[in-house]
């Protein structure tokens, strides 16, 4: 049975990885999450997991030396996927010391971890052990001019904010790892992810939570500035089939084909809200354009992603599979269904978080 150590699990990539991987491969693959729970992870999102005797949660810190090399003495790990970051942008403009202790150091303790615990005493790595370092798209910077532009795994580095920056210094080293080791990994760099279990600090849940109790909807800048948003379980299938299927020591960019404005987003989100919250549903009188408001922009921030994943296609077979106006029907569905999740994420640091981002604004 191939065991994997995924590391923030908690988060909102990791769990709907981890769903889609239990659905995927039910049984015949064991899964060991570390997370240290920061703000952004919540066991909550695992919890029809929990139980299950080939599933284990093992809170830790990947910046602890020890207790990552623990892991990998007491379990063979056939697998990393290594998720665990600090994620967000506007976190990172306030406080980037963080985002370079957890995702570059961080990443670092995780290279050493696994190379050390894989390793062959006569050179090379113990057969079939792979490592999968996920990514951004924004390590790649901005296509500010040229709509006919994309970002390709040939694209040159050019990160802008204190985020991308952190995750373009890992991709570094993972990258250092394949040429000076030989150590068995893939990167893969991905567009904006919607979907279940995200984060409200994030544009889609973020403006869902607003509208529907009644907040201002606030848009950066000229609400102009365009991402490319994929379906999350379409990720989680990609990286899966990047660790199977694609080459070693190759880097595949994953992209939704999906390329829309801010504002056109907030209009989708008013308007599926109206379309599934049936008119007896009190939150229904909140949902309003009357909230969009034009406020400060980002600083620094970028203006187009876009990723054309025709290597992923030609080598691995991926293509994005859920429509746009599928997923995002799914997602708010799920987060109408889901007040709970919504109202404990939101609770304590939450407020006290949206008041500092927002009170400049
Ligand atoms: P998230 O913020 O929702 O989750 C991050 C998880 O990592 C949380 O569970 C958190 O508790 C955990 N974590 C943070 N610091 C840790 C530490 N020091 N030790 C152990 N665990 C720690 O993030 P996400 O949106 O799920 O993103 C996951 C990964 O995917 C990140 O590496 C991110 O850079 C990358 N990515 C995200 C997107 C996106 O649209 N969200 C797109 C492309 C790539
Ligand atoms: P975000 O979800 O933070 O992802 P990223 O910055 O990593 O792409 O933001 C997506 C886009 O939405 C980005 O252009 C910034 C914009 N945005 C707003 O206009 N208002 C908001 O309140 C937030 C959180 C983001």
């Amino acid at each position: 049975m191939r065991t994997y150590l995924v590391t923030g699990g908690a988060g909102f990539i990791g769990s709907n990885y981890i769903h889609y991987m239990f659905k995927k491969y039910g049984d015949d693959i064991r899964i060991i999450n570390v997370d240290v729970l920061t703000y952004a992870g919540n066991l909550e999102n695992l919890k029809d997991v929990a139980d299950k005797p080939n599933y284990t949660f093992i809170k830790a810190d990947i910046r602890d030396r020890a207790a990552i090399e623990k892991i990998f003495a007491e379990n063979d790990i056939d697998r990393v996927v290594h998720f665990a970051a600090e994620s967000h942008v506007d976190r990172s403009i306030e406080n980037p010391e963080v985002f370079v202790e957890t995702n570059v150091l961080g990443t670092l303790v995780m290279l050493n971890a696994a190379k050390k615990s894989w390793e062959l005493p006569e050179g090379g790595f113990k057969e079939g052990k792979k490592f999968l370092h996920v990514s951004t798209d924004e390590v790649y910077g901005s296509l500010d001019n040229d709509p006919d532009a994309y970002f390709y795994e040939t694209t040159p580095y050019d990160p802008h904010s204190p985020y991308s920056a952190s995750k373009a210094s890992s991709d570094f080293l993972v990258k250092a790892y394949m040429d000076t080791y030989k150590f068995p990994a893939n990167i893969t760099n991905c567009s904006n992810n919607y979907g279940p279990y995200q984060f409200p600090e994030k544009l889609i849940p973020l403006m869902i939570n607003n509208a529907l109790s009644g907040k201002k909807l606030p848009v950066y800048g000229d609400g102009k500035n365009v991402r490319d948003w994929l379906y999350v379980e379409d990720h989680a299938k990609g990286i899966d089939m990047v660790q199977e299927q694609g080459n070693l020591f190759e880097t595949y960019n994953i992209g939704g084909h999906n390329e829309k404005q801010n504002i056109e987003i907030i209009h989708i989100i008013l308007d599926t809200l109206l379309e599934l919250l049936p008119e007896s549903d009190p939150r229904r009188g909140n949902v309003s354009e009357q909230l969009i408001t034009y406020v400060t922009d980002r600083k620094g921030h970028d203006r187009r992603y876009a990723i054309a994943p025709d290597k992923i296609k030609a080598e691995v077979g991926w293509y994005p599979e859920t429509m746009f106006a599928e997923g995002i029907k799914k997602t708010i569905a799920w987060y109408l269904e889901n007040e709970d999740w919504m109202a404990n994420v939101t609770s304590g640091d939450y407020q006290k978080y949206y008041e500092d981002m927002y009170k400049n604004r």
